[in-house]
């Protein structure tokens, strides 16, 4: 089954949204780049991304039966959502949140997340490499699972 690659609000504009804080790369770029990571361990990715929170939860909710791990960046809704994270709480697959910056280090309502505490792994800060890294964690968490 393939991995479910969620993103959140605003990530449509990644590369021209804030530059100095997420960097020039774009959703096609994570894209590609979770593609590639994913074949390595002869994975697939199904890469998403709304501004709605209604059809994260129902994408979410799919995979329940039809994907093997999710990587998320709920973007803002990490610190507002509890309808997000009762979904992802509602999933039996190995979960990983990730955030382009580094959410500690910024504005004090972005310190708190309501995904992480039913995420597996958190990355922050590692730009757009975390979404490979996230990938690389989540095949290898896959492949222990079906071995
Ligand atoms: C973000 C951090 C959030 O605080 C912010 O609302 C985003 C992106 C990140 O990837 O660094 O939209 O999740």
């Amino acid at each position: 089954l393939p991995l479910l690659v969620l993103n959140g609000p605003n990530l449509n504009l990644l590369g021209t949204r804030e530059p100095e804080t997420y960097g020039t790369q774009t959703l096609d770029d994570v894209r590609a780049l979770t593609q590639e990571r994913a074949a390595e361990h002869g994975l697939t990715v199904d890469v998403r991304q709304s501004n709605h929170e209604g059809e994260l939860i129902d994408w979410i909710q799919e995979a329940r039966t039809a994907h093997s791990g999710i990587l998320i960046n709920p973007a803002a809704y990490s610190h507002t959502s509890v309808a997000i994270r009762d979904a992802l709480a509602a999933v039996d697959v190995p979960i990983v949140e990730v955030h382009i910056s580094n959410i500690h280090r910024r504005e004090e309502f972005r310190h708190h997340s309501y995904v992480s505490a039913v995420a597996d792994a958190v990355i922050a800060g590692a730009g757009v490499d975390g979404y490979a890294l996230g990938v690389e964690w989540l095949a290898r968490r896959v492949q222990r699972r079906s071995a």
